[in-house]
């Protein structure tokens, strides 16, 4: 890894832009925010006490939900500044604006140690447009610039790149370093056999992790609905289930691939079908699949069936790494959760190097409580996939090289 690292930085009383992922989910009850899920914030802390402990003024800057390039008090990272004091046992100071004389003045109070959070950088149109004007007003409040917002590192945005070319230094925070380490250091000489699962609804959405992947993996195993599409694809009977159908002669190159570069690449062999999508569904096995009998008709395929789990699961228990994106069926609701759960706790008792790729599949791990026994979960949804798909992310390529 030859990016600039906060561990390499010189850090008391520097003041420290630090770029974090706050975009957690929220709901709001009485009128008042409330944040349902705080990992992300939760994996941040090592960042800010590293900087803190360091003797760092910490400037933190985030971004809340897509307000669009203009003020809305819906998005306010306010009930997130108080979040952060609680967790941090400290306080945290937050600024109404992000750039100019409000948080400048705010700045020029702080003592090393302190935290203050800027208001959402999406209120400013300059954000996503990456304007260099933003970028250099945001680099005027810092001495140096820290990026630890991975799941945002895929959006090119001032706050999450174009800011790094008008500080002296860029560099990684440990969340962020973390992040690389396993979903690019880990996978790029796997221990062997690496098996990847997975899952979601479109094929669509997978497709370059599966053409990257397939250049390393031993084994696929795939669920979610997007097995339905590979289901079409040989010919066994679909009923109801989700189908791509614009995409069946890609499921078809995909198959044709793995068969040429003896990649396994393992569909379910049994499922559970429904007619009902609902919480109190009683769903039926189909029994082992085939092109004379499939899913039935009128009947939706919703998760994995038990032959199915207990072939993925041998395979899981023989993996020495194992890279797990997209859940295997509708967890969500409890009769459609078996499959996920099992997965889950089959990389719960695996000995391999287990990473899970971020978004719902993380979401899983960490409701059936396995959040603990797996190596790495990823906070990152869509970032997590395009550095798996093997493209260049524009928050880290922004980063200056550790010389
Ligand atoms: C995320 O939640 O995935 C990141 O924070 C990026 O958010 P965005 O998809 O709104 O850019």
């Amino acid at each position: 890894m030859s990016k600039l690292s906060v561990r390499d930085l010189s850090l008391s009383g520097k003041r420290v832009l630090l770029r974090v992922d706050f975009n957690v989910p929220t709901e709001v009850r009485e009128g008042v925010t409330h944040i349902t899920d705080d990992t992300r914030i939760q994996e941040s802390l090592p960042t800010l006490q590293h900087l803190r402990a360091a003797g760092a003024k910490v400037i933190v800057m985030a971004h809340f939900g897509r307000p669009k390039g203009e003020v809305n008090p819906k998005y306010t990272l306010h009930p997130v500044a108080q979040h952060l004091s609680h967790l941090l046992g400290a306080a945290v100071g937050f600024s109404p604006e992000s750039t100019g004389a409000v948080p400048a003045k705010m700045i020029s109070e702080m003592h090393n140690g302190d935290v203050l959070l800027l208001e959402n950088m999406r209120f400013h149109a300059g954000e996503e447009g990456n304007d260099a004007a933003f970028a250099k007003e945001l680099a005027a409040l810092g001495d140096v610039y820290v990026n630890d917002a991975f799941g945002a590192a895929h959006r090119a945005h001032a706050s999450t790149a174009g800011i790094a070319a008008f500080v002296p230094q860029a560099a990684m925070g440990l969340l962020m370093e973390k992040e690389l380490q396993y979903l690019h250091g880990e996978l790029r000489e796997p221990a062997r056999p690496f098996v990847v699962i997975l899952g979601g609804s479109k094929v669509s959405d997978k497709i370059g992790v599966i053409k990257a992947l397939m250049e390393k993996a031993n084994t696929f195993l795939i669920g979610g609905a997007m097995a339905y599409t590979f289901f079409r694809a040989l010919g066994i009977p679909t009923g109801k289930s989700r189908v791509e159908a614009d995409k069946v002669d890609l499921a078809k190159e995909i198959l044709a691939l793995a068969e040429a570069k003896g990649v396994r690449f393992l569909l379910p062999v049994d499922n559970l079908e429904t007619q009902e999508i609902s919480a109190t569904a009683q769903p039926r096995p189909t029994g082992l699949v085939s092109p004379e009998k499939g899913i039935s008709e009128d009947w939706e395929a919703v998760d994995i069936g038990p032959e199915t789990i207990a072939r993925y699961r041998a395979e899981i228990a023989g993996a020495k790494t194992v890279l797990w994106n997209g859940p295997v069926g509708i967890f969500e609701l409890e009769p459609f959760a078996n499959g996920t759960k099992a997965i889950a706790a089959a990389l719960a008792d695996s000995d391999a190097v287990t990473i899970i790729g971020g978004g719902d599949s993380v979401t899983a791990v960490k409701q059936f409580g396995y959040g603990d026994k797996v190596s790495f979960c990823s906070t990152g949804g869509g970032a997590s996939l395009e550095l798996l798909e093997g493209k260049v992310l524009p928050g880290v390529a922004a980063l200056s090289e550790k010389i």
